[in-house]
Formats: C-alpha cells, structure tokens, sequence
C-alpha cells in the first residue's frame, strides 16, 4: 500500500464544486443570477439551504486555508450584522420565493461566527429567521472556536432552533497547537462540548487535521484518543491543504516538519484505525460519525449530499452564501460575493449583488457534477456508454491496483480506494484535462 500513497500523492481538488472554482468561466450577470435562484426555487418541492460567513477571528492559526480577517477590534461586530442584514434584504426584494420555499439548513462559518457576541448573533439571525418558512426537519448549525465560545452564545442559538455545533479542535498537543499559533487547552473543548450537550444540541462535529507541522504518529495517537474520550457525534479529519501561494502565513513551516506522502497518510490510517475501532462509521472522504448520527443513516439509505460546505444530510436545491466571500449554488451556476471587504461593503450598502466570480453550468458542466457528486457520496455511479472504454483507459493503473472496478456501466470505488477517491474524481473532470494548470492550483491529493 505504501507505494500506492507515493503513487497517487498528486495534487486534486477536493470537489466541493465541479467545475472547480480555478476553472471557472464568467460569472452569470445579476439578472441571470436572480433568474436562476428563482429557477430553482419554482418547484413546490423545492428547499433552500443558506450560508452566513462571519469572517473574523481574533488570531491567525497559521495553517489555516479560510477566507478570514485577523482582528481584536469588536466594534466591527454591529456594522457586519448590519451588512448581511441589508444583503438578505436585497435578496428578497429580488427573489421572494426564498421567503415561500422552506429553510431546510442554515450554517453559520467563518471566520469564526463566535467572534460575534451573543446579542450580535441575535441580531443578525433573529429578523432572517422571523421572515422564513422553516422546514418541518429545519437544522441550524454553527462553526466554533472553542477558545472564543462562551455559554451564552450557545444557548441563544440553541433558543433559535442551532442543534448541530462544530468545535474547530485540530490537534490535541501542546507542540503542534505552539507551532500552528492555536493553544487549545484540552479542558476549553471539553467545556463547550459538555455546555453544547447540557443545551440539548443534537450533534457536536471535531475539525481535525492530519499532516500539521511537526505531527508525528504519537501525537496523533494522542489527538485521536483524546477526541474518542469525548465522543463527538462526527468527525471531519482534513488533510493539511498546503497552499502558500494563497496563504503566505503557511510559508512559515519548515518543510521537514511537514509529514508528506506515506508518513502523511500514514496519520490518517492511525485515526481512521481508531475511530472505527471504536465505533465510528467512514463517511465518504475525511468524514466520520457515529452510527446513530444522521450522517451515518444518510450514507446508508443512500441520501447523503456534497455541496459547497461539505458532506451534509440536507439535499437542497439552492444553496444562498451571505456575507463577504460567500459562495451560493443553484443547478444552472455558482456564484461567489466579493472578497475584498471595502468592496463587499460598498455593493451591498448601494443595494448591489456583491459578486466577485462565478460560473454558468453548461449542461456538460451539469451531467458531470452529478456524477461526481453521485461518485462522492455512494462510492459507485453509472457511466455513459462512451466513457465506459474512455474509464478505462484513463483509469487502467487505479482498476490494476484494485482501487476502483468497472462492472458493466457502472464505476465503483473498493475499500482500498477509498483514501485515493479524488485521484477517480479527475476522470470526470473534462475541464482540468483539456486545460492542466500551468502552476500548482489544488493542494495534493493525500
Ligand atoms: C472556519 S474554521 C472553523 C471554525 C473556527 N474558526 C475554528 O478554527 O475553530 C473551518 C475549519 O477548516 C479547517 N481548515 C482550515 N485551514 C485548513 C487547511 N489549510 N487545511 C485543512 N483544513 C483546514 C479547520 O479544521 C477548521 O476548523
Ligand atoms: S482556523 Fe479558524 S480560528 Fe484559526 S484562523 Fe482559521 S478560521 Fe480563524
């Protein structure tokens, strides 16, 4: 297995999209825009999920990927609320199904949402909340820094409906919470886990991440054994995504303190090991949950959903970003607001749609999507008869090496292919082979 990890250590994108957000082409201008969400949102059937981006967090953990704004400033708080709120505003003069289809996820993240106080999260959530037509099944959740979190906070949001909470953990020791600039005592996640379930949140998430500086096979023996003692619900194990053309911060690890190829892989297996053995279930790539977690009951009844924000058990048909940097889906485009905060603001505060980039799906764009989506989340999908001998050509070294199988029409991933679910993915990804990237767009693979 080894040399399998050296094999396919290739850089790839994660899907969270297709195309993938270097390849995408023109942005649908606003009225197309609009017109799509409405689309969408035509269906009596149809549900809507919607995204809020809180980009602030006090300090820089300096492996981190995310689109944030390192401040200690809190009177940044008020005007921030106010922008989303005037956004929201803008979106449903335009679009006033949003306001008829029902709400079936809310998310906050970031940033980090905590950043924001109790009463200012109040504010941002309870005039968008009092408008909408929640679903019967509604699930509000809600990323948090354990070490910005207070109890207030959370039973606030667990008064508006929140049942999902998620710990941004990482690792569990001391040296490599030194080196990543995020002292994380074990006790400040132990506190807000056991106050999110004295509040009756239905289900905690841990962030971990597997090939941090300096990471070794005890520390993540450790982090791992330290997570089972507190039991969350689910568990997103990341791989370190090193992209320092991004984000220079990350330009301060030294390379031979990065693990990379099998020893970074071998991280991994130590957890995944573990989690299983104490009864957790692999849910799709870098996901794990407990069996009675509704994540775990949507893989198995074959419901499971990938948008933007990951593995979620919430198929909607829109997904609506709010705030600077946020990314929206509908079936015919992607669209993401502006990035440059002073930017962001000037749109919105004019009333604007705040968009930055974005791409219309032709309808190649929209089969392949949901195939790779289909792929990602149940590990088989039917082929068309023109890609089944195009398959397996381009996938003859994975189908020798026993990581994926065609069986008549049909793609299906092994056990032993689960670690290289990416490297299939490429297959589907008409766009990154007609155009390779110049340089390094899409962290490695493993
Ligand atoms: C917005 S943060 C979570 C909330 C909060 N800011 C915190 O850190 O506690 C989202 C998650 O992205 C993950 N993440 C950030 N940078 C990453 C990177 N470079 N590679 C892999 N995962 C990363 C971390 O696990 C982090 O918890
Ligand atoms: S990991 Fe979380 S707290 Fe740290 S910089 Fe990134 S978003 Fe902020």
């Amino acid at each position: 297995m080894s040399n399998l990890f050296a094999k396919y250590d290739i850089p790839a994108p994660r899907y969270t999209s297709y195309p993938t957000v270097p390849y995408w082409e023109t942005p649908p201008a606003k009225t197309m825009w609009v017109e799509h969400l409405k689309l969408a949102l035509t269906n009596q059937d149809s549900a809507w999920s919607l995204y809020m981006h809180v980009p602030y967090c006090e300090t820089l953990c300096t492996f981190c990927g995310c689109n944030t704004i390192i401040t200690k400033d809190h009177q940044r708080e008020d005007p921030y609320v106010n922008l989303i709120l005037k956004e929201w505003q803008t979106y449903l003069t335009a679009v006033p199904e949003l306001k008829e289809r029902p709400l079936r996820h809310l998310h906050i993240g970031g940033g980090t949402p905590t950043f924001l106080s109790a009463s200012s999260l109040e504010a941002m959530l309870k005039p968008i909340l009092s408008q909408l037509n929640l679903a019967p099944n509604f699930e509000g959740s809600i990323e948090v820094d354990p070490r910005r979190t207070n109890y207030e906070q959370l039973k606030m949001l667990k008064s508006l409906g929140f049942d999902r909470v998620s710990l941004g953990v990482q690792d569990f020791t001391h040296e490599v919470q030194r080196l990543v600039n995020r002292i994380q005592p074990f006790d400040i996640t132990k506190k807000i886990t056991d106050e999110a379930r004295s509040l009756g949140f239905r289900s905690v998430n841990f962030d971990l991440i597997y090939g941090l500086a300096k990471q070794t096979l005890a520390t993540m023996k450790e982090t791992v054994q330290k997570t089972i003692e507190l039991r969350p619900d689910r568990i997103a194990l990341y791989s370190f995504a090193l992209v320092p053309w991004i984000k220079p911060a990350q330009r301060l690890f030294k390379d031979e303190d990065l693990p990379t190829g099998k020893a970074k892989r071998d991280l991994y297996e130590l957890c995944r090991t573990d989690l299983l053995a104490a009864g957790y279930v692999e849910v799709g790539m870098d996901h794990f949950a407990l069996p009675t977690d509704s994540l775990s009951v949507a893989l198995n009844d074959k419901t499971l959903h990938r948008n933007f924000m990951g593995y979620t058990d919430q198929r909607t048909d829109v997904l609506l970003g709010l705030g600077v940097s946020s990314i929206s889906e509908t079936p015919n485009s992607f669209h993401q607001n502006e990035k440059v905060f002073a930017t962001y603001q000037q749109q919105v505060e004019a009333g604007e749609i705040a968009t930055h980039r974005g791409h219309v799906l032709t309808k190649e764009d929209q089969e392949r999507r949901q195939q790779i989506l289909e792929f990602m989340t149940t590990g088989q999908v039917r082929l068309n008869p023109e890609q089944v001998p195009l398959a397996a050509d381009f996938l003859k070294e994975m189908i020798a090496d026993q990581l994926v199988s065609i069986q008549g029409d049909s793609l299906q991933l092994t056990e032993a292919g689960k670690p290289f679910l990416r490297n299939a993915c490429l297959f589907f990804d008409e766009r990154l082979k007609l155009l390779k990237p110049q340089t390094q767009v899409f962290s490695k693979s493993l």
